[in-house]
């Protein structure tokens, strides 16, 4: 399993974003993407709620950690009570689970959730949308193995990259310890992915540049937006 926080990474990860996935089908696309050289899987969860849309819940989860159990999952709540689902998601086999600045009232409110995900064994990460400050996240990057910087309003897959959000990777990037990572979601295929690698980012989310393609172009397209 490469675990993308243990150590900083020779070249930058790219992770699949599952939502674009075929869903009756949702195995054997996720290990077509890792034979074609993904290194991780990014699972979108919503709630209708903090996000307009709904996605899949753990149970989905649980059957993609069975299916192919070597794999590391980046679990990303857009809900609007993380708190409530990350036993859930922990059991289901998720290896990193990340929540939103925006549903924390205080700095120490996202360190506790932060405490919490801790507590099941799991590394955690703080995602911070496009409208939101950066200043918001600044004091809490510390606590966290993982910041998340949005590059779309989140809630749909296939919108088109913000290049603004690209600021937000600059402030962050100089801030983190090598065993802390920079990712970026939204917007992100062959055309966006350099200047967010040139901005700093070091782990690359990509669901319908990817899903999106035929298979037989996977492993080019993985490695365009890799860098390498
Ligand atoms: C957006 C999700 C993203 C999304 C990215 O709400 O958080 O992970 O799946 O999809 P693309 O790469 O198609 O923009
Ligand atoms: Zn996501």
């Amino acid at each position: 399993m490469i675990d993308p926080i243990s150590s900083k990474p020779a070249t930058p990860l790219v992770a699949p974003s599952i939502l674009a996935a075929d869903f009756a089908n949702l195995e054997s696309d996720a290990s077509a993407s890792l034979d074609a050289g993904a290194d991780l899987l990014h699972v979108d969860i919503m709630d209708g709620h903090f996000v307009p849309n709904l996605s899949m819940g753990p149970a989905v989860c649980s059957s993609l950690h069975k299916a192919i159990p070597d794999v590391y999952l980046d679990v990303h709540l857009m809900v609007e009570d993380p708190k409530a689902y990350f036993r859930p998601f922990a059991d289901a086999g998720a290896n990193l689970i990340s929540f939103h600045i925006e549903v924390c009232d205080s700095e120490q409110h996202a360190r506790d959730l932060c405490g919490k995900i801790e507590e099941l064994g799991l590394h955690t990460g703080i995602v911070i949308n496009p409208p939101t400050e950066v200043e918001r996240v600044l004091p809490v990057v510390d606590a966290f193995d993982l910041v998340l910087v949005m590059s779309v309003n989140p809630g749909f897959g296939g919108q088109a990259f913000i290049p603004e959000v690209l600021e937000k990777g600059r402030r962050i990037a100089p801030l983190l310890r090598e065993n802390q990572r920079l990712e970026i979601d939204g917007g992100i295929g062959p055309e966006t992915a350099q200047s967010a690698r040139e901005a700093g980012f070091d782990l690359l989310i990509a669901g319908s540049a990817i899903y999106g393609k035929p298979r037989d172009q996977w492993p080019s397209l993985i490695k365009t937006i890799r860098g390498s």
